[in-house]
């Protein structure tokens, strides 16, 4: 087997067999039941499915936010299942980016400080270059001494795709990040992450209940009640929503 072939067959993330519940009062709550899909290095997909399908569970599950009940994880070549609270705090830092529908940023630090935080917690010291190419990527130029209270909400989750992206993750995970913005500003904030996907080649997972989003991702997942139940690949709006509505049925 030649190097060629072990590229095309490596797999940014993979989920074996990944099952999580809750406990909740006397009853369980199955959020995945038997979860397994590969996502390839370089490529754009999107998760969908009905609210409560288990979508932010995934996600969290596979950045390593939250642990399996069972089965694996494994994101580039580490299987991150069954590390401790301190082993995934650091896998986390080195080898994923999340972005969140609520931007999370920390309000007393400037654009500049909070885009370079993962890598100042990592003990990583920033790359320059990197962070002004990330700044002008994203559409922040001048405003790198701003305070979060000063940006509007589509500034905010540039600065959170910019802090995403700023450990060169192996996988970007972001749960509706345009799920808190006008559909004009959630326009340019999924172009903007298809665009920065395609030229840095990054491995994107996007949770979404758009159809014209997901339609602009490589692949759309499709979960119900747990269960990972088939993908669409280069899908319109139409044919997802057709998916969808099967899945609702
Ligand atoms: N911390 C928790 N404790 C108990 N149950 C939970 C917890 N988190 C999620 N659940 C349950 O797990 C199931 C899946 O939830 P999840 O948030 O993954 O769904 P989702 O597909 O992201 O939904 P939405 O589209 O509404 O965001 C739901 O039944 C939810 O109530
Ligand atoms: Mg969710």
């Amino acid at each position: 087997m030649n190097t060629t072939t072990l590229t095309r067959t490596s797999t940014a993330l993979r989920l074996v067999d990944v099952h999580k519940s809750y406990v909740n009062g006397p009853d369980a709550v199955f959020a995945l039941r038997s979860v397994s899909l590969e996502i390839a290095p370089g490529t754009f997909t999107a998760v969908m499915g009905p609210s409560g399908s288990g979508k932010s569970t995934l996600l969290h599950c596979a950045a390593g936010l939250d642990s399996p009940t069972r089965g694996n994880v494994v994101v580039g070549d580490v299987t991150h299942a069954g590390m401790s609270a301190d082993e995934l705090t650091r896998f986390r830092r080195d080898h994923v980016g999340f972005v969140f529908q609520s931007y999370n940023l920390l309000d007393h630090l400037t654009v500049a400080e909070n885009i370079a935080l993962p890598l100042l917690l990592a003990g990583r010291r920033p790359d320059p270059q990197w962070q002004a190419e990330l700044v002008t990527a994203v559409g922040l130029e001048g405003k790198e001494h701003r305070l979060p209270g000063e940006l509007s909400g589509g500034q905010a989750q540039r600065v959170a795709i910019a802090r995403a992206l700023v450990s060169r993750p192996t996988v970007v995970f972001a749960d509706e990040p345009t799920g808190a913005l006008d559909s004009h500003t959630g326009a340019q904030i999924l172009s903007l992450l298809r665009e920065t996907q395609q030229r840095l080649g990054q491995t994107l997972v996007v949770v979404t209940h758009d159809a014209v989003v997901a339609s602009v991702a490589d692949r759309v997942l499709f979960l119900r009640d747990g269960c990972f139940v088939g993908h669409l690949d280069g899908a319109t709006p139409a044919e997802i929503t057709a998916r969808l509505g099967e899945l609702r049925s």
